[in-house]
């Protein structure tokens, strides 16, 4: 029987730290944080996420706008609004949910977010900046792992952590965040994706063990080594006519057999999906502070 990692808990407290931070900041007299979310058509994924950050924002205090556009829209019409909000000083944070429709190029709509309103840190200077160890923006749902590792007290230092997949979103950054020196880092992280061989024979050497391809129920019990904790990132949606929707989410861990073998495991849903969210509101407030401390400088 695994312990349960309840991101929904996790996640509600560090909401509390916020609101409360957020609130000292409006008795001083301040603006609170901005977030503006852009959505681009009407991926059923991507509307659920845009309209869960939009709910969070208020509900610590933030305020917090989505800018929606029709699959139609061109490239240039979503640059020029990324310009205008780059612009605005009553704006932070600003991120636009990926994916996009293929006739916009995703890389030059990153680039073209200010790195200081990139709360996703998907921008190459905050990539760059994460990869050198400096401080600043971590990509939400890589910073909300290690913030509910923090949470229950599991010690990543000298451990085998294993990656499953090598996205720019969160395979990429957890690995170097797991690496690299600092309270939840220092582990030694193997990196596999879809061209490892035998990737049984990495997952099953894994202290911590990270899911992140996008493939519903891919690890099973038997890639699992008795007693790791196993971080489930997935979040595919699949059909299930027993459901109201007519569909579940499904983590990329088969739950039932990796349950009882593990010693720790994320649920989905209720693992690591809050925990980006509060990765995600904590990256505002430290956009907006930034901002203050560069205009009274
Ligand atoms: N699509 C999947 N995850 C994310 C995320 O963290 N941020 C954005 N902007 N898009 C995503």
């Amino acid at each position: 029987m695994a312990q349960i990692l309840d991101g929904r808990e996790v996640s509600a407290a560090i909401k509390e730290t916020l609101k409360r931070e957020v609130s000292a900041m409006v008795d001083a007299g301040m603006r609170p944080p901005h977030l503006v979310a852009i959505l681009v058509g009407n991926d059923g994924g991507s509307m659920t996420y845009v309209g869960a950050k939009e709910k969070a924002c208020h509900e610590v205090g933030f305020l917090g706008s989505v800018i929606r556009y029709d699959d139609t829209v061109t490239e240039a019409e979503l640059l020029e609004k990324i310009d205008e909000i780059n612009n605005d000083s009553q704006i932070d944070g600003l991120i636009v949910q990926l994916p996009l429709p293929s006739h916009i190029d995703e890389n030059k709509v990153t680039l073209a977010i200010s790195p200081a309103k990139d709360v996703d840190g998907f921008h190459d200077v905050n990539m760059g900046r994460l990869t050198k160890g400096a401080d600043g923006v971590k990509p939400a749902t890589p910073y909300g792992i290690t913030l509910i590792l923090k949470h229950y007290g599991i010690e990543t230092a000298g451990k085998n952590v294993v990656v499953v997949g090598r996205s720019n979103i969160v395979g990429r950054p957890m690995s170097i965040m797991l690496s690299g020196p600092g309270e939840t880092g220092n582990a030694t992280v193997t990196v596999t994706h879809s061209r490892t061989v035998d990737l049984a024979s990495y997952t099953r050497n894994a202290d911590i063990l990270v899911a992140a391809i996008g493939k519903p129920g891919f690890i099973t019990g038997d890639m699992v080594k008795p007693g790791a904790v196993v971080i489930d990132v997935g979040t595919t949606r699949i059909t299930d006519p027993s459901k109201k929707a007519g569909w579940r989410l499904s983590g990329d861990v088969d739950f039932a057999s990796t349950e009882p073998v593990a010693g720790a495991i994320t649920p989905v849903p209720g693992g690591v999906g809050p925990m980006t969210i509060a990765g995600l509101l904590a990256n505002t407030l430290l956009a907006r502070k930034a901002g203050i401390a560069a205009r009274t400088a």
